[in-house]
């Protein structure tokens, strides 16, 4: 997944350009480039290996200025990360960005190569340069020449097109990946996210799957997927929230923890009454369809697959209802066997996941009763394409290890449960006003968890020099041990595995020594005592334990073990809860490390490809 912007001005664009790129950071950060069609009437375009910075400083050395021009911040999937695979990719007097993939692009490259064209990338996008500047030979135009070829390409794509021969205009088109037209006074813009065009306006323009759109200074025309010219809705945002500000802290990621509190009272308002959960917050249809509701299928990817599996014990639990988790990448490709009345539950932060995305449109096809999206996006594909929709309020979050866009999850996941066991009329007496109570005290309670930031700072020196290391937990925090596990990985590099503390006599014991510090989170539940025995096998085998446990627990630090006392909290709420120090470690960590927390290497925010 990468990063496209779009210009067509009557002033220099080269800034707005750059700018929207480094909005766009999120979706890739290998390489960039930028294309311009100049003063001077050329097409000119410059490309730098590693991130837009590189870009920009390539700039100021060697500058670009037109009124024109296409950039791209690159997620390399073919080929490798370097200044000849960057976008934008030429042919002719023709520049293309692209995000996606190309599925065909062995064929066409084949064909193309025969017809004398010369590739000097090792990525799918430049079959497209090179099919489009073949169509516009015949064609003459550039609109009719984009509209040919996207018919010969299988794969997603949100492509920007811009060429010497008509400097007129910027062409676009969107299939499989998001695209936004910005509009301006005499300038209209494109980008792969309105966040990237925010600067320079306030509305937008979504593009639907298979829309081609031809964008002038002073016009905009789209055509749907059958060819046929076609309006698209106008939408202005006056809210400015979403602008990308560190603040006082050091990381993006370090203030998204922070802000959990406060997005996580934004995730509940609206959402309760007095003591029970408002069903209608899942959409005006909500309450008919969770009463017919038997089991529930949740899909996602990476840390919102986490978030699924910790609903999966409340929802069994809780509201007795049989609920499967998969992540998407392996229910879209799988014949999978559909009980009557299933809801189909996709769980992301960016509603653009690619995987997540394609697994719905398959559920579609499969029978399930209907679709609810819990997403952080309202903009996004997801939501779109689903039947019932929770958005989390979590705001943006840019950190790519993602943080409060999880715990926003799972508070949205609570109020399913709440809402399809009230429905259904299968919660025990009284846990639904409980909970309801509890859930109004969980951002004090995620508050106190904050406030410890200092002691774990401290308890993150033991790993700096550690190359393994494992997470334990019991029932629903498994998965906040799986979590825990992924964000270390992500972001300090560490080789981290997550493992039910009951299964650790069955191999992982083996890997333990004091070189393997284990991390387990222990809140006062039922299983606590079994977890205490578990603890005892890793003592026994030399290995240093962190525990974060319940102030009421009862465990206290002694030779080999670090006892974290974390707030008491009802149990239910305690995966949320014991989220967040385990957060703080993996960041404190790669600070240690001196990694690049936001910018973690390899990854990327929103995977909108395969
Ligand atoms: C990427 C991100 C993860 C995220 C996952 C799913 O891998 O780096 O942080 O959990 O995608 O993304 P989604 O937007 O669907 O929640």
């Amino acid at each position: 997944m990468c990063g496209i912007v779009g210009a067509v001005a009557e002033r220099n664009i080269t800034a707005i350009l750059v700018e929207g790129l480094k909005r766009l950071e999120y979706r890739g950060y290998d390489s960039a480039g930028v294309a311009v069609y100049t003063n001077d009437q050329k097409l000119e375009r410059l490309r730098r290996p590693g991130k837009v910075s590189e870009l920009e400083l390539a700039l100021a050395e060697d500058s670009l200025i037109g009124r024109l021009g296409i950039a791209h911040t690159r997620w390399a999937t073919h080929g490798a990360p370097c200044e000849r695979n960057a976008h934008p990719h030429f042919s002719g007097d023709l520049a293309v960005v692209h995000n996606g993939i190309i599925e065909n692009h062995d064929a066409l490259r084949e064909q193309l190569t025969a017809l004398g064209y010369v590739f000097t990338s090792d990525t799918d996008t430049e079959v497209i340069a090179h099919l489009l500047n073949h169509k516009l030979k015949d064609l003459h135009d550039l609109t009719a020449a984009l509209k040919a070829t996207v018919k010969e390409l299988h794969g997603a794509y949100g492509l920007a097109v811009i060429s010497g021969q008509q400097p007129d205009r910027l062409v676009a088109a969107r299939s499989g990946s998001p695209l936004v037209i910005g509009l301006g006074l005499g300038e209209n813009f494109l980008a792969s996210d309105q966040l990237a065009l925010r600067q320079v306006t306030d509305r937008f323009m979504y593009l639907e799957e298979g829309d081609i759109a031809e964008i002038r200074r002073d016009s905009v025309h789209i055509w749907d997927v059958n060819g046929q010219a076609v309006e698209r809705e106008s939408v202005q945002y006056r809210d400015g929230t979403e602008a990308a500000e560190k603040g006082e802290y050091r990381h993006f990621m370090l203030k998204e923890i922070h802000e959990q509190p406060s997005v996580v009272q934004r995730t509940l308002e609206g959402r309760l009454s007095q003591n029970q959960v408002l069903v209608q917050a899942f959409g005006p249809q909500a309450a008919e369809l969770f009463a017919k509701v038997r089991n529930v299928q949740i899909v996602a990817c990476g840390t919102s697959y986490h978030a699924g599996m910790v609903a999966r014990y409340w929802l069994e639990e809780l509201a007795g209802i049989p609920c499967q988790v998969e992540v998407a990448s392996e229910f879209r490709y799988r014949k999978v066997v559909v009980q009557p009345d299933t809801l189909f539950v996709t769980i992301s932060q960016s509603g653009e996941t690619a995987d997540t995305l394609a697994a719905l449109r398959n559920a579609k096809e499969l029978g399930f009763l209907a679709s609810l999206a819990i997403c952080n996006v309202g903009i996004s594909s997801l939501v779109r394409e689903s039947d019932l929709t929770l958005l989390t309020q979590a705001g943006r979050e840019i950190g790519v290890a993602s943080t409060k866009a999880f715990t926003t999850q799972l508070v949205g996941l609570l109020l399913l449960t709440l809402s399809l066991g009230q429905v259904r009329g299968t919660l025990a007496k009284g846990v639904e006003a409980t909970l309801v109570e509890e859930l109004r005290r969980l951002p004090t309670r995620l508050g106190e968890a904050l406030a410890m930031d200092s002691t774990v700072e401290k308890i993150a020196e033991l790993f700096a020099e550690k190359n393994h290391t494992l997470f334990l937990g019991r029932g629903a925090q498994f998965p906040v041990a799986m979590e825990g596990a992924l964000k270390l990985k992500e972001i300090s590099y560490i080789h981290a595995e997550a493992y039910p503390a009951g299964e650790l006599k069955h191999g992982p014991l083996a890997l333990v020594d004091n070189d393997m510090p284990v991390v387990t989170v222990a809140p006062n539940n039922e299983l606590l005592e079994k977890l205490k025995s578990n603890l005892q096998e890793v003592r026994a085998r030399g290995g240093e334990l962190i525990v974060f446990a319940d102030v009421k627990a009862g465990m206290t630090n002694g030779e080999g073990t670090h006892v974290v006392q974390m707030p008491h909290i009802h149990n239910t709420l305690s995966p949320i809860l014991y989220t967040i120090p385990l957060q703080l470690l993996s960041y404190y960590v790669a600070v240690l490390k001196g990694t690049d927390v936001d910018q973690p290497r390899n990854l990327a925010k929103s995977v909108t490809v395969e």
